[in-house]
């Protein structure tokens, strides 16, 4: 029976700042917490900030994987939190600006790459803001794609506009909301809501609403401070809040699941 590749998941948003990388990172923990071998590739290759909200001294060299010039094991970091499993990271140097130019072909590239690498279970490619073609290229060639969206009106249209390139380009497959930053159960409801509404309206589509994950000052505190979240406050609301969504992601023995497709 051939063994199936990693499953591939895009985190997008269309705006920027809704917490793409926060919640790329906490799933990545939470999977990995589980058992499964997870890779997150940061494809924010101009301005990635994964290794900062890591606190890690290296992010890593996709920019040489890119280009040939570094193999996989060197290009990547482990990411090892105290009392936590492994997880790695894919990612460019922060601060680097390199790549800023990259396009659908570098995209097609780094998905033929990451749909390579046998030894991991899923890959979450947190992508960068907007909808440019290397962002809508890494969307609609991923197994599928998760929206990061806030109650932020900006937002919610910008979500839209992510949502609409991803059923075009993809013939159909509508991503999954994850609401993100909300003051509780009834704010991520409303806002959820008024995006599905849209979509099933313009778009004739009806995406999927996985979960929410509250505003919880813990994240922000943590990132300021340069301390690990998941060893300060391992149960605080947000990392509590995307453990529980690794089953509606289909969690735990994906490579089974992926074989049997
Ligand atoms: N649930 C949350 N509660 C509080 N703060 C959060 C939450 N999620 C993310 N943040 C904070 O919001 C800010 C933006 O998050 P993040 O960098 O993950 O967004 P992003 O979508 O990846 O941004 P960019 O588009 O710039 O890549 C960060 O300071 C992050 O710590
Ligand atoms: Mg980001």
């Amino acid at each position: 029976m051939k063994l199936a590749g990693p499953r591939l998941t895009a985190v997008g948003s269309g705006k920027g700042g809704t917490g793409k990388t926060f919640v790329s990172l906490a799933l990545a923990q939470a999977f990995a917490d589980l058992g499964e071998r997870v890779l997150v590739c940061d494809a924010d290759l101009g301005l990635s900030n994964t290794s900062v909200q890591l606190g890690l001294a290296h992010a890593g060299d996709l920019p040489g994987l890119l280009a040939g010039r570094t193999p996989l094991q060197n290009a990547l970091v482990h990411v090892e939190t105290q009392g936590h499993a492994t997880f790695d990271l894919l990612a460019a140097p922060a601060g680097s600006g390199t790549l800023a130019e990259a396009n659908g072909g570098t995209a097609e590239k780094l998905v033929s790459i990451l749909r390579r690498t046998a030894s991991y279970d899923r890959v979450l490619i947190d992508l960068g803001a907007g909808i440019g073609e290397m962002v809508m290229t890494l969307a609609a060639e991923a197994d599928d794609a998760l929206v990061v969206v806030t109650p932020d009106p900006a937002s919610l249209t910008d979500a839209y506009a992510f949502i609409k390139l991803v059923l075009k380009r993809t013939g159909g497959r509508a991503p999954a909301l994850l609401v993100n930053m909300v003051s509780g159960e009834a704010e991520a409801k409303r806002t959820a809501e008024a995006l599905t509404k849209s979509a099933r309206t313009f778009l004739k589509a009806a995406p999927a609403t996985i979960g929410f994950v509250p505003n919880d000052m813990r994240v922000v505190e943590c990132l300021r401070r340069q301390v690990s979240l998941w060893t300060a406050y391992p149960r605080s609301p947000a990392l509590t809040a995307i453990g529980g969504l690794t089953g509606v992601l289909g969690g735990v023995a994906p490579r089974l699941a992926g074989s049997l497709r």
